[in-house]
């Protein structure tokens, strides 16, 4: 009985963040970097199913970089790379396409599917999403099918948002020349929060979320001001996949998103904590 009583509580708890999230869309970017155990997966998308259900509109971009090199590097393909970037070939979009749109994305909304919600998967070329175009090397080389998002069409997430759906998105641009393009899921999850004027941007990651020092999870930053962020990056304390987070929160912040916050996926219930709880988890980074 005692046990119940305390779970009751909980949920009388949960009430004023229930209320004040109903109806509120929240982009979710699920990293690479956190696939990496099946158990942190079901718990994310489980909490994502359970915001679904208490009324909060979750949308899901995930990415999937490590598959990527996986899947190439198997097929016996040579990775050339210009001024540090890697060169994206016709052969090597097709493998892009083939992990991100058919695999790691099926993967997610069978996962949510079986944990009871509803989802529907696609990439940012269906209805024409994500707007992409071609970009080059710092020394202006052509690096192939790389993209930059040019435009956010959210029409299709709206309608799906009608059905009550949940979004899962992999991070495909369509470029003018009707070819996909790989762009990075990062800044495709911020520019989709910024289209949708979302409430919150979260970034699931490996890491507590943004620290001092890399290596030290003491040194965590909980809030940081938009101001400084060019700062951090100048500074080196924000480097290598941190940054595309960093200012992706930029963008969708100047695009009207109220909250972006860097969290670890690792952690049970990272979203949930996140969300539900004063205090919260992680790095914010706030206009
Ligand atoms: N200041 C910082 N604090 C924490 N991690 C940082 C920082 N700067 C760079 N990083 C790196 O960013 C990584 C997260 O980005 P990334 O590896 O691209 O993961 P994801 O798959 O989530 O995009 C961390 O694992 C860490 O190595
Ligand atoms: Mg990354």
């Amino acid at each position: 009985m005692k046990e119940s009583i305390q779970k009751a509580k909980i949920l009388v708890e949960a009430f004023p963040y229930i209320k004040q999230w109903f109806g509120r869309t929240v982009v979710v970017k699920y990293g690479g970097s956190t696939r990496s155990g099946e158990n942190e997966l079901r718990n994310t998308l489980q909490d994502i199913v359970l915001m679904k259900f208490v009324g909060m509109k979750p949308v899901v971009v995930h990415g999937g970089g490590k598959d990527i090199t996986r899947a190439t590097e198997k097929l016996g393909f040579r990775s050339q790379f210009i001024d540090g970037l890697r060169v994206t070939d016709l052969p090597t979009m097709k493998v892009v396409e083939k992990i991100l749109g058919g695999k790691i994305n099926k993967q997610l909304v069978d996962l949510i599917h079986a944990l009871g919600g509803r989802a529907v998967g696609l990439s940012g070329k269906d209805g024409a999403m994500l707007q992409a175009s071609r970009v080059k090397s710092r020394s202006g080389k052509d690096i192939g099918f790389v993209g930059k998002v040019s435009k956010v069409n959210a029409a299709v997430l709206q309608s799906l948002d009608r059905e009550k759906f949940i979004p899962v998105i992999a991070p495909l641009g369509l470029g003018k020349d009707g070819h996909a393009y790989n762009v990075n899921a990062d800044e495709a999850a911020g520019a989709i929060a910024g289209a949708l004027k979302a409430e919150k941007l979260v970034y699931l990651t490996d890491v507590p979320g943004i620290c001092q020092k890399q290596k030290d999870p003491k040194s965590l930053l909980s809030t940081i001001k938009a101001k400084e962020v060019s700062m951090l990056i100048k500074k080196g304390i924000i480097s290598g996949g941190m940054i595309p987070k960093a200012q992706s929160c930029l963008l969708a912040l100047k695009q009207g998103v109220h909250k972006t916050h860097i969290i670890d996926g690792t952690l049970p219930h990272a979203l949930l904590l996140e969300i539900f709880t004063p205090q919260g988890i992680g790095t914010e980074i706030i206009p």
